[in-house]
């Protein structure tokens, strides 16, 4: 989610300068790369990592007053940053109170509601629940993430969608006000929502009891499926691209004879094509005209134009 407060992302003369003017959980020029599963890029120009939702809130009203573009980031799953990096503030929702998980009791209806913070780890949450044999995460086995981001993009695959469990989620509009919204509102569909500018800060998520070693199994069936066919150990930000209704992006790239194909240190890999490997000492630059390929040779050659599922920050945002 990247608020634009101006057009270009540039700074203006209300912004403030000096790091001193931000508050001390704003730091400048801070490296990404260690943030994001690439681990390829250049600094933020401020990154913040508030403490609380009043923090993020300020900050989101004193960003807007400055006309400073604001972009949240969760795990840096499905994310490229460009090697001269992030202009604007980038914010982490770390912190414990972002991060802090409550399990409920079943209601009348069976359901057990688990509310977590935007920042919670999307496996770890997983994880948690196939332990206490509730139903409805097990389909997120081997997706990398936060819980905001993965409400954000809808995270999931043909075995089910982070959506389907989804009762309420808050979030914080650009000018600084809470809402919560219900599972419709946010408007689930394939990797994306109607969130638009909003930040999510907290997600109640209703699962199912069931019987601890059938969720167990159903986990890691899903895992066992994608550690064959993914390279789940590798530098990566899943796939690169969306499929195209009725097909996958991965099968266009693979019978495009572009497995293995490689500029610089990245690579299309040879497990799954709609996945771009970051060899050690690529930059992103590599992985920009990589895709940039792929897309011209998938197009040649079936007349598809694929579309980019992973977001691309800094200066080359608007060009792919
Ligand atoms: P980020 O990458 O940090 O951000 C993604 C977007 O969400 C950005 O627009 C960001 O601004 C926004 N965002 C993040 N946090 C918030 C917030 N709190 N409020 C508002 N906006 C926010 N994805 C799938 O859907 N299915 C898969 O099977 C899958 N497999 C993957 C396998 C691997 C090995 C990898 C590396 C990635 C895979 N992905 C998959 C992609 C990625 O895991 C998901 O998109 C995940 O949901 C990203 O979460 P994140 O926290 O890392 O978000
Ligand atoms: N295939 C190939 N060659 C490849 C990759 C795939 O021929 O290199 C073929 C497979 O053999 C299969 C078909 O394409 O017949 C579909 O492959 P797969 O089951 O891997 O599914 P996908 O459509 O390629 C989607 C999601 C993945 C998700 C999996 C499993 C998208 C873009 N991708 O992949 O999500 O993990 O289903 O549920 O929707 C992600 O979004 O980052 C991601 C990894």
């Amino acid at each position: 989610m990247t608020v634009n407060h101006t057009e270009h992302g540039q700074h203006n003369s209300a912004m403030p300068e000096a790091s001193s003017e931000w508050p001390a959980f704003v730091t400048p020029n801070e490296p990404l790369a260690p943030y994001t599963t690439y681990e390829v890029g250049g600094p933020a120009r401020w990154l913040a990592q508030p403490r609380t939702v009043g923090e993020l809130a300020n900050l989101v009203t004193r960003c807007g007053r400055a006309e400073v573009r604001l972009h949240v980031l969760g795990r840096g799953a499905n994310l490229l940053v460009c090697d001269d990096g992030v202009d604007g503030m980038v914010v982490r929702l770390n912190g414990p109170e972002f991060r802090r998980v409550n399990w409920g009791e079943p209601g009348d209806d069976g359901e057990v509601l688990v509310t977590a913070g935007a920042g919670a780890d999307l496996g770890r949450v997983a994880l948690d629940a196939v332990r206490r044999g509730l139903s409805g995460l097990e389909w997120m086995a081997g997706i990398p993430g936060t819980l905001g981001g993965a409400v954000r993009m809808n995270a999931g695959g043909r075995f089910g969608q982070i959506g389907d469990v989804v009762r309420e989620v808050s979030v914080l509009a650009s000018d600084g006000s809470e809402r919560t919204l219900s599972g419709a509102q946010v408007g689930f569909r394939y990797r994306g929502t109607n969130l638009g500018d909003a930040i999510v800060c907290r997600v109640t998520l209703g699962l199912r009891p069931d019987r601890p070693e059938a969720v167990r199994n159903r986990f890691m069936e899903v895992w066992d499926s994608k550690k064959r066919s993914q390279p789940l150990a590798e530098a990566t930000a899943g796939c690169v691209f969306k499929n195209p209704p009725g097909c996958s992006a991965g099968e266009l790239i693979d019978r495009a004879g572009l497995k293995n194909r490689r500029i610089g240190g990245a690579q299309v890999s040879d497990r799954h094509a709609n996945f771009i490997v970051a060899q050690e000492g690529a930059k992103a630059s590599d992985v920009l005209e990589l895709i940039a390929l792929v897309r011209r040779e998938v197009a040649a050659r079936f007349g598809v134009e694929l579309e980019l599922e992973i977001e691309i920050w800094g200066q080359r945002d608007r060009g792919l």
